[in-house]
């Protein structure tokens, strides 16, 4: 794979002395989904704007598909759209006017069937000739995203795309995003929700305290850090764990009614098959067996948790 995206030793010292980005070290790969997930004030806007050339990094390098964002800024520049987080639109012009502006900015030519297939792609097209002000919250963020698009970015960035959007639209922005990434387009979202990121991404970065703190596959990131949890029922209430089953680390809930084993998705040798024969020779009757593994949220909490 080759990086779209290369980041190198990034740093951002804002003027008043705060330290928003502290050593970034990051590679984004051709056709991706990327999630940076991290919390309030992490420093996603913060990267996001250095890459897109709105904020000035104070050290390190950018390069975006091969051009560096200082050297090189326009044609940097060319290769990417941002959806921006904050609404930010000219509520006087039309739809159609303010699409066509963005795509003028990059110097590229009018191209009427690609703003016409943007626009039907975002349900915008029976909308093209109002005004921004008579749109909804909704459709503004649309708006937003088909002036990102209008120059035909070959790298997406949206930072969050989906606050404040109902579940419909939510939707709609999912689909859109996968749809742009069957196009070719590589895409980077930062998000809160880490749903959105289980379900979009390929690969998850999670940044904390303007510190990468952990980048890797989705699956990966799921199995390594994941713990899964076997959850037994058991046919008659247990009132005290056997002195067999202690070795187990059991946690027993429901007055001894459950019995609920955790073990590291990492350790391939886990002791299922014993603690199940232990139980069989006890005597001990399973009603209802099923295992649980713990989301991308539990992981997440426990990551920024651990190093905040
Ligand atoms: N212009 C600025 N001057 C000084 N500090 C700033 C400036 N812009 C952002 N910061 C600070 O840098 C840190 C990172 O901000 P940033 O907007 O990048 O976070 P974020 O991860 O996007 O947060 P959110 O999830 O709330 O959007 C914050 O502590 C913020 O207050
Ligand atoms: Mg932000």
């Amino acid at each position: 794979m080759t990086s779209v995206i290369s980041i190198t030793g990034l740093n951002k010292i804002y003027t008043d002395g705060f330290q928003a980005l502290d050593d970034i070290h990051l590679d984004i790969e051709e056709g991706e989904i990327f999630a940076l997930l991290g919390p309030n004030g992490a420093g996603k806007t913060t990267l996001i704007s250095i890459v897109c050339g709105i904020v000035n990094a104070s050290s390190g390098e950018v390069k975006v598909r091969g051009h560096d964002i200082r050297a090189d800024f326009r044609l940097a520049r060319q290769q990417i759209g941002l959806v921006p987080q904050e609404l930010s639109l000219s509520i006087f012009e039309s739809v159609m006017a303010t699409v066509n502006f963005s795509r003028g900015l990059y110097g590229k030519p009018r191209d009427d069937a690609w703003i016409e297939k943007i626009l039907r792609d975002l349900t915008l097209w029976e909308k093209r000739d109002q005004r921004i002000m008579a749109l909804s919250g909704g459709m503004k963020r649309r708006v937003l995203i088909a002036k990102a698009l209008a120059h035909q970015p070959r790298v997406l960035f949206l930072d969050e795309p989906t606050a404040g959007v109902d579940v419909e639209l939510r939707q709609e922005m999912w689909e859109l995003v996968r749809g742009l990434r069957e196009d070719g387009v590589t895409i980077i979202l930062t998000t809160h929700y880490i749903d959105e990121a289980e379900e979009m991404a390929d690969r998850i970065g999670v940044i904390n305290k303007g510190k990468i703190i952990l980048v890797d596959e989705k699956q990966a990131l799921m199995k390594k850090l994941g713990k899964k949890q076997l959850h037994l029922v058991l046919a008659d209430k247990l009132s005290q764990l056997p002195e067999k089953l202690q070795q187990f680390k059991l946690e027993s809930l429901d007055d001894g009614q459950k019995l609920i084993y955790t073990f590291d998705t990492q350790k391939e040798h886990n002791e299922i098959p014993l603690l199940l024969k232990t139980l069989g020779e006890l005597g001990v009757e399973i009603h209802d067996l099923q295992t649980e593994q713990s989301s991308l949220e539990d992981i997440f909490v426990e990551l920024v948790g651990n190093k905040a």
